[in-house]
């Protein structure tokens, strides 16, 4: 979608549809338009359309203005408006107009101007819900919104703003993607050239083999990939927009989670390809950063491999030893992502990191505990937390806290090991977590467990069913607070 600015009136604006933002009290909101169109638009309110919460009314507009059409978007109560409102309105106006075959949409900005909103989030909403994957479709629905002309004056933060709204979306969308992808053709091979992709004056790329992992090492990492044929790959991306520490981002990239010998049921199974969201939102960052020059250096690991039963597969009761010395007993082998995020954070504190964020969908319990609205987060390190937190508000990738209390320790321990991978059923969520804090050890440290939001059963006004690219905006408000 081609997006432009424009310093003209709605009425005087040639296009398809004129989006109108209103809350469940118009009167405000209507004495800013023209007479004509306001007369208009009180007719329908409170019959057709009451400007409830991403409520869409699309009506004809008077003969005597420039566009065609009215299509008017409803923002809830005017004293609850947020930026996120105006991103879901955003993703719920550009749908709706696509859905009805227009082209040429246009926004009076007046409003958000008056809120302090910038058009910037209206515009990312709707960047980020005109999302499609057609992959594999022949003959996909053609349908497209081509154009969003924002009437407002330009200014140099405007054109920033949009910048940025297109740099980030662009990056959700990346990584929407790769979630999408199936197992057969998202494979650890895969997931490297994407990372590849991103190469750059300021991103040079490492990927690592089945054989660079052994001679590292990496017990854990290999006790996962044992069981499939398909070439793991251990992903080491270094963006240098800056010198000094690097912050370090770690995505549980498992391109397919069977549970190896500890299979999965096979009801749902299908979904385990999206094992590897934690991956792509580290991609999605990196892509958001680098397209943003962003001055920071950040490192981006995704260790990548299927979780299969194959004949070399690790077994329940075996014994690894992991890249930091540590030894593991190996109760359940569908506790997989721990064991490669075990390596991943030993390896990362070879850069000593002044930070290391770990994304993953690690656990059922995750789900269970939050359902799809949060993302569980635990940590050692108060201010790097808080940040989180605070991004997660300005995103709305909401992440909820949960303790790491040192009693998880006892949950853990095995008898003939350092330390055993499953903590049993009860706590599943904190204990997965206390098993990595193990290996993070002093480093500032943050863990997120995404199971219940990387995937979306149903649309939302910005996130289309599928792969919802979580994460990747999350971190990236946190990068850019870095100081
Ligand atoms: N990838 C799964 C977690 C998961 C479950 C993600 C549902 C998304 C949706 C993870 O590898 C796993 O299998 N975890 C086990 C751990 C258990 C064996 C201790 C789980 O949660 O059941
Ligand atoms: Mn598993
Ligand atoms: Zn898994």
């Amino acid at each position: 979608m081609n997006i432009t600015i424009k310093n003209i009136r709605g009425e005087e604006c040639a296009c398809d549809a004129l989006i109108c933002l209103l809350s469940e009290d118009v009167s405000g909101e209507l004495n800013e338009l023209p007479q004509t169109i306001a007369s208009l638009i009180r007719q329908v309110v409170s019959r057709e359309f009451s400007g409830k919460p991403n409520e869409v009314f699309l009506m004809k507009a008077p003969d005597s203005v420039k566009p065609q059409r009215l299509l008017l978007v409803g923002l809830g109560k005017k004293d609850q408006i947020s930026a996120e409102k105006i991103r879901q309105a955003g993703g719920k106006a550009a749908t709706h107009l696509r859905s009805m075959g227009l082209k040429k949409a246009a926004l009076s900005t007046d409003l958000l101007y008056g809120m302090k909103i910038s058009p910037a989030e209206f515009v990312e909403g709707a960047l980020l819900g005109l999302y499609t994957y057609n992959r594999y479709k022949k003959d996909d629905d053609k349908k497209s919104l081509e154009s969003l002309m924002l009437l407002a004056k330009s200014s140099a933060e405007l054109t920033k703003g949009l910048k940025r709204a297109e740099a980030v979306s662009a990056a959700v969308c990346f990584a929407r993607d790769l979630v999408n992808t199936p197992a057969n053709d998202m494979t650890p091979t895969e997931i490297a050239k994407a990372a590849s992709s991103l190469r750059s004056k300021k991103i040079s790329v490492r990927v690592l083999d089945r054989k660079d992992a052994k001679k590292l090492g990496m017990g854990a990492f290999l006790a996962v990939a044992k069981g499939s044929k398909e070439e793991p790959r251990f992903v080491v991306l270094d963006y240098k927009g800056a010198g000094g520490a690097p912050v370090v981002l770690i995505g549980k990239s498992i391109t397919f989670d069977s549970g190896g010998i500890s299979l999965k049921p096979s009801e749902g199974m299908e979904k385990m390809k999206y094992d590897m969201a934690g991956g792509a939102a580290v991609l999605g960052v990196m892509k958001a950063v680098s397209a943003m020059q962003l001055p920071v250096h950040i490192i981006g690991i995704l260790p990548a491999t299927e979780n299969l039963p194959g004949g070399s597969a690790t077994k329940p009761g075996d014994v690894v030893k992991s890249l930091n010395g540590k030894t593991i007993e190996i109760i359940n082998t569908d506790a997989e992502g721990r064991l490669i995020i075990a390596d991943a954070l030993a390896y990362a504190k070879r850069f000593k990191p002044k930070a290391i964020i770990d994304i993953a969908t690690l656990t059922g319990a995750c789900l269970i505990a939050f359902g799809n609205e949060a993302i569980a987060m635990m940590g050692n390190d108060r201010k790097l937390l808080d940040s989180v937190k605070k991004s997660g508000e300005n995103t709305f990738e909401r992440v909820w806290e949960m303790p790491l209390f040192e009693e998880y320790r006892e949950y853990l321990k095995s008898d003939i090991a350092d330390i055993k991978n499953i903590g049993g059923r009860n706590g599943g969520l904190v204990t997965a977590a206390y098993f990595l804090y193990e290996f993070a050890g002093d480093t500032p440290w943050v863990h997120l467990d995404i199971a219940g939001t990387a995937w979306t059963e149903k649309d939302k006004p910005y996130v289309p069913k599928g792969a919802t690219g979580i994460g990747t905006r999350l971190i990236f408000g946190i990068i850019e607070e870095l100081k």
